[in-house]
């Protein structure tokens, strides 16, 4: 693989430059108070649904409170496959140009799962569970390395909308504004060196005479990466913590989430999440039919 070395040696001297103690990075309040939203509103899962304009101020400030434990949950999770992935590449021939980095990858996101998973403990009690999605499996390495890295990717791309919304917003509580803001420091470095790989993976992968048939499998995976983690968002558990299940016709969380994750006015949003996204992979042309989330 023919890496950019001055790229991967810019993100290094970054990284180095721009390092912190996680352990001391932020002060951790005995509580936060539910007086207020968690996240910009325009974030709720509800947003510009019917259900959305009926929920009182308590229900919003509750659902903004459950629904960051979720999204922390789920990049504890998300980083945890990420960690398993990297910890096997590390001196595998093929990333031995960067190795160092991957080092520093991997230390950078221990110390994300370690802030997220604490702010859960303390402020949820819990980590919620998630789904995982079936990758193909196929006999082909590269493609195979391309999965896990284009995972990671689109989640971190993902994540990083949020965390940049969140970590300027100065209403919402100080360790939740500064565990976004953080997040989405060392995020940017992550994503510019996903994209660095996963340009340099598809183009290997081209050149080693890809057929049709696996340029179809690769980019129909993407289209379900994408899906898959639309879904995440929408917790069943989460509208059933807060309580808002209850005072609407739907006859259990699960009805709910459904109704909410398919109704049309949220594809708006769907659609801000991923389109920075989509368009790195069209211009990469792993994929040529975005919009496609919109189901
Ligand atoms: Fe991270
Ligand atoms: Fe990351």
């Amino acid at each position: 693989m023919k890496i950019d070395h001055d790229k991967i040696n810019r993100l290094i001297q970054l990284s180095r430059s721009q390092t912190y103690d996680p352990y001391t990075r932020f002060s951790w309040p005995k509580d936060i108070p539910l007086d207020c939203l968690w996240c910009d509103e325009d974030l709720l899962t509800t947003y510009g649904t019917e259900i959305h304009k009926n929920l009182t101020e308590e229900q919003l400030f509750l659902l903004s409170k459950w629904e960051t434990i979720h999204f922390f949950s789920l990049n504890v999770h998300g980083i945890k496959s990420v960690l398993e992935f990297v910890c096997r590449c590390f001196y595998n021939k093929r990333y031995t140009q960067i190795s160092e980095y991957l080092h520093i990858f991997l230390a950078e996101e221990n110390s994300h799962m370690w802030f997220f998973a604490r702010f859960c403990h303390l402020y949820g009690g819990k980590l919620y569970p998630t789904l995982q999605i079936r990758t193909p499996s196929t006999s082909d390495d590269i493609e195979n390395d391309l999965y896990s890295f284009a995972s990671a990717l689109i989640f971190e791309e993902f994540v990083d909308y949020y965390n940049q919304k969140v970590g300027r917003n100065k209403e919402v509580p100080d360790i939740v504004r500064e565990i976004n803001y953080q997040h989405h420091v060392d995020e940017s470095r992550h994503v510019a060196f996903g994209r660095e790989i996963i340009r340099k993976l598809h183009n290997e992968i081209l050149s080693n005479g890809a057929d049709e048939e696996q340029q179809m499998r690769i980019s129909l995976y993407f289209k379900k990466l994408i899906i898959h983690f639309t879904g995440l968002m929408y917790n069943p558990l989460v509208y059933a913590d807060t309580g808002i299940v209850e005072t609407t016709h739907f006859r259990n969380s699960a009805a709910f989430r459904n109704f909410i994750r398919n109704s049309p006015e949220r594809n708006i949003f769907h659609h801000a999440w991923f389109t920075r996204t989509v368009e790195f992979f069209r211009k990469c042309g792993i994929v040529n039919d975005a919009p496609f989330f919109h189901t």
